[in-house]
């Protein structure tokens, strides 16, 4: 069996699908390991690590062939449809791949005949942890947010008590308690900031108050939806949430946002005018920015100013750590890979849960309902 992989092509994604820690690994489990030269480059992982651990550099000019030869390419962006088509009948193309948004990709894998397991749509079962590439990255960018925010803000997070006086710390709030929020209340709580949270989820009530911070309350319906998401909200509901979360915002010094509805636009949780109730020289955090964001004009990939307060719109932020971004998304793609390996070869058994729920195309055919519209939409 042999595994690609191929550098990625997206400006600004600076992670890598292996590293050289993991071709072992692989190799361990009956991989041939080749890796595209300079594919680590933006990781620190040099052509000659991945040489010395075992794996094979394959030059830019030998790509065509390698593509057509792989009985698993593995990366962290869906393949460009010219590389995906190449792939060989029944190949295996792994990564984060959107239905409708990667269209172009789920089309070179449909005429190629190949497999393409996504990331995104792994389900969130505990058998399925160590595979679950959204939550590893979620964590590196829940890390980043907090940081971010500690550097931007013009003043301490910790108390401190000095001989000149008392510093209070500053009051971080966390809008959205997944993954990545949890994260963030981490390491704003380890950088001694006071952090409150909200979610709109009952059950992330004990996981803030297990890091040691406040969970605020709102007279408001919960909105658990199915495996443990949250569900969309009503416009009345919003702008309910958004009156009674308006004095938590002013008194905050830091506002993170991570909230998401899977498969929808990011919702709207702070407006403009909430955030002109805050400090001057107090810091927005927006990590849904991407997706539509929770902050009412925040651009992704910008630092605006609304009043004297800064708001940062996310844009790639797990690359911004792509070492251990990469070497926690390497393990992702070893640990599912791994469960398609029976008797040294690829079989992607669609009786397993998660192969059925992270297979959107399997040998060509599309099996995912709006992977198929935005295809047939396309082409
Ligand atoms: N393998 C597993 O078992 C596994 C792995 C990862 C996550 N999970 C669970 O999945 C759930 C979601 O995790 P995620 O981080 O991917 O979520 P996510 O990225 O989809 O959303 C982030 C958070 O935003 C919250 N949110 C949505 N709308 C909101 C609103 N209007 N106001 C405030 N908050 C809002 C959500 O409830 C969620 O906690 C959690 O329960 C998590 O524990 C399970």
């Amino acid at each position: 069996m042999r595994i690609l992989i191929p550098a990625e092509v997206r400006p600004g994604e600076h992670r890598v699908a292996m590293v050289p820690s993991v071709v072992r690994k692989f190799t361990q489990i009956g991989f041939d390991v080749a890796v595209q030269s300079g594919a680590g480059r933006h990781a620190f992982a040099s052509d000659q690590e991945y040489l010395d651990a075992g794996a094979e550099i394959v030059s830019d000019e030998s790509m065509a062939d390698a593509l057509a030869t792989a009985d698993v390419v593995a990366s962290v962006r869906g393949l460009d449809y010219a590389r995906a088509s190449r792939l060989k009948k029944g190949a295996v193309a792994v990564s984060f791949l959107a239905a409708v948004a990667d269209a172009d990709t789920v089309r070179g894998l449909r005429d190629a005949g190949a497999t393409g397991l996504s990331f995104d749509f792994l389900p969130r079962i505990s058998r399925a942890q160590s595979m679950d590439a959204l939550t590893s990255q979620a964590l590196v960018t829940g890390y980043r947010a907090a940081l971010v925010a500690a550097d931007r803000l013009p003043s301490f997070f910790p108390l401190f008590m000095t001989a000149a006086g008392t510093i209070q710390p500053a009051k971080v709030l966390v809008l959205g308690a997944g993954v990545a929020g949890l994260q963030a209340i981490a390491t704003a709580k380890r950088l001694g900031a006071k952090v409150s949270a909200y979610d709109v989820r009952p059950a992330s009530a004990d996981e803030v108050k297990s890091m040691g911070a406040t969970f605020i309350t709102l007279d408001l319906e919960a909105l658990e939806g199915s495996g443990g998401y949250a569900r969309e909200m009503t416009e009345e509901r919003a702008n309910q949430q958004r009156d009674l979360l308006t004095p938590h915002i002013t008194a905050a010094d830091v506002v993170i946002t991570t909230a998401a509805v899977p498969g929808r636009t990011a919702p709207v949780l702070v407006t403009r005018a909430m955030v002109e109730t805050m400090k001057p020289g107090s810091v927005v955090v927006d990590l849904a920015s991407e997706t539509g964001g929770n902050v009412e004009g925040s651009v992704s990939g910008e630092v605006i100013q609304i009043g004297e307060v800064s708001v940062w719109g996310a844009k790639d932020v797990a690359s911004e750590m792509p070492v251990h971004a990469s070497q926690l998304y390497a393990m992702n793609v070893l640990n599912l890979i791994a469960l398609a390996v029976k008797d040294g070869e690829i079989v992607v058994d669609l009786e397993d849960e998660v192969l059925d729920g992270c297979a959107i195309v399997c040998n060509g055919e599309i099996r995912n309902e709006f992977a198929r519209e935005a295809v047939q939409g396309g082409a």
